[in-house]
């Protein structure tokens, strides 16, 4: 490849049907970055890059930020007819020069792509969740969850804390829109906008994350035994009290929770795939 014809600049409007063009074959067509273009187009406050080859666009990424001194990087997608040339490479390197110019402390992302696993951990990224999916279908007839104050949500943390595999999150949760730090200023920030359950007596804690389906989406998990089962199918009561299919939870791998999660009613639902949040300190 001749570097000298490459050029990354900021996405357009205009650049819209070449984007659904080049990302027509990505995951069987299912690609979300159509679904998202004009809203990541007119975000100022982040950074969507086209990639041009030749006066052609052949691919894109993002930066973003999402929380102090921390930013998301996504949306990494190189044309069928460029790979394998060291584009993605040369954009991933740019992204992290620009993050470090723009003074950032950590660059987070999240992928179940091995190519791109490869590509990431080349240049340093750090893993820090390895995780496995698990589902519960909807059931009807029970009360959902609690949703605690905010005051009340920071004072939990010390329960969390100590929450048998809570190392395993490595410090963060399991959200793939952007994995924030856990602590009690998480949980506050959750319970303010409405996103954390508790189970009895506080015992058990769930973080909601925005979902991609129908679903309720649990970015992380707290609690053991007893508690834990009446808050996960306290889950399950609200999925259905929503009118959503099921509940999803988004559990590192190898996590003691595996027990109750089936004892609940809920299933591994990828026993196949990858799903991985990395970090690289900049
Ligand atoms: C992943 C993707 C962005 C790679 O783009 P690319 O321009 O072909 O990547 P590069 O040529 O810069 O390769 C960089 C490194 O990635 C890894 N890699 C990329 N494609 C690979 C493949 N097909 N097989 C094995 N390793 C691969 C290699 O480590 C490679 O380094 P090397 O060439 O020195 O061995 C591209 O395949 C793509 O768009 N895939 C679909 C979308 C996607 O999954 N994006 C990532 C989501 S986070």
């Amino acid at each position: 490849m001749a570097t000298r014809d490459l050029v990354i600049r900021p996405v357009r409007p205009t650049d819209r049907d070449r984007v659904a063009e080049l990302t027509r074959d990505v995951w069987n067509g299912h690609d979300y970055i159509n679904s998202v273009f004009d809203d990541w187009v007119a975000d100022a406050a982040s950074a969507f890059q086209a990639v041009e080859v030749d006066g052609q666009v052949v691919g894109v990424q993002r930066l973003r930020p999402f929380a102090p001194g921390l930013v998301w990087y996504e949306g990494l997608r190189v044309a069928t007819s460029h790979r394998r040339q060291g584009l993605a490479r040369a954009m991933l390197t740019s992204a992290i020069a620009e993050a470090r110019e723009q003074g950032h402390g950590e660059m987070r992302l999240a992928t179940g792509n091995p190519d791109a696993v490869r590509l990431f951990e080349s240049v340093g990224f750090q893993r820090l969740l390895d995780i496995r999916w698990w589902r519960g279908p909807r059931v009807e007839g029970g009360e959902s969850a609690r949703i605690p104050a905010a005051a009340e949500a920071e004072k939990l943390w010390p329960v969390i804390a100590k929450s048998p595999g809570i190392e395993l999150y490595h410090g963060v949760m399991a959200d793939f829109n952007g994995a924030r730090d856990l602590g009690p200023a998480l949980l506050a920030r959750l319970a303010e906008t409405g996103m954390l359950r508790a189970g009895p007596g506080g015992r058990a804690v769930a973080g909601l994350r925005r979902p991609w389906g129908d679903n309720l989406a649990v970015g992380f998990l707290a609690g053991a035994g007893g508690a834990l089962r009446e808050l996960l199918l306290a889950l399950r009561f609200e999925a259905d009290a929503d009118g959503l299919d099921d509940v999803v939870v988004s559990l590192p791998r190898d996590h003691p929770a595996a027990d109750d999660m089936r004892a609940s009613g809920y299933d591994f639902a990828n026993d196949d795939d990858h799903s991985y949040i990395y970090a690289l300190t900049l």
